[in-house]
């Protein structure tokens, strides 16, 4: 295989290679596990909605650890020495969560509950629905840092937690793929049209809102909400 342009040809050994794996995959374990430390404290606060209260703010949870290939296009990406320290301290996404509320005001309500719990730290925090980007992009992500109990102790996994409507989630999918298929260069007609979109799917949130307000009266301030 050729080799690119400014880097050393290197090569390993069978068993070299073999180490690398393992490396890898131990690396990716951590995260795997801060993963189900936040699937987890979801999992508990939806079911126990859907007991106590009278209806569920989470629509559907979706997570995934990034694979090995989206892990090293990101560390060429950002310029990120190849080592696992700095990946670790550089790279806060490895382990990601997206939930999905029905209202704008439930993606507050998650992340508060969240948020508040004494063994989650916040890390980062870039409010895309008070601020939404350029093109129109609308979430509340969250970089928390959760303690994961190995058999060699305790390690603190950063997970990145992304909050948002399903308006807001269907919005950003199809611009997901759009950008994809264009390979980046989305046509300027078209990066209109999704902007009116956002907006579009802005204005339906803030009018569900509304609705379902007058069904069960305006969200309470944190110190009433009922955990
Ligand atoms: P990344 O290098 O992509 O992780 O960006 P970042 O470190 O600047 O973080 P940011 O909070 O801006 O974005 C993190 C994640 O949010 C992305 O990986 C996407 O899942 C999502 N996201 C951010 N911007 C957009 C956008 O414009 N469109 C869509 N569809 N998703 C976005
Ligand atoms: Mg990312």
């Amino acid at each position: 295989m050729a080799t690119p342009v400014g880097e050393q040809p290197v090569s390993f050994s069978a068993q070299q290679l073999r180490e690398l794996r393992d490396d890898l995959q131990r690396f990716l374990l951590e995260y795997r596990f801060g993963l189900h430390e936040v699937e987890t404290k979801i999992s508990i606060l939806r079911e126990e909605f859907s007991h106590m209260h009278d209806y569920n703010p989470i629509e559907h949870v979706t997570s995934r650890v990034k694979s090995p290939d989206s892990l090293v296009a990101k560390v060429v990406r950002k310029g990120v020495e190849a080592d696992f320290d700095s990946i670790r301290a550089h790279i806060t996404d490895i382990a990601g969560v997206r939930i999905t509320c029905s209202f704008r005001a439930d993606a507050y309500r998650l992340f508060d509950l969240l948020t508040a719990q004494p063994d989650i730290t916040v890390m980062a925090v870039k409010d895309y629905i008070a601020e939404p980007k350029p093109n129109g992009y609308k979430s509340l992500h969250a970089i928390v840092s959760v303690p994961v109990y190995l058999s060699t102790g305790a390690v603190q996994v950063p997970v990145e937690i992304q909050f948002r409507t399903i308006a807001m989630d269907f919005w950003a999918s199809l611009e997901h793929k759009i950008y994809y298929k264009y390979d980046q260069q989305v046509p300027d007609s078209l990066l209109a049209e999704l902007k009116d979109a956002a907006d579009s799917a802005s204005a339906l949130d803030a009018r569900m809102q509304r609705l379902h307000q007058e069904l069960h009266g305006p969200a309470r301030p944190p110190h009433m909400r009922a955990v």
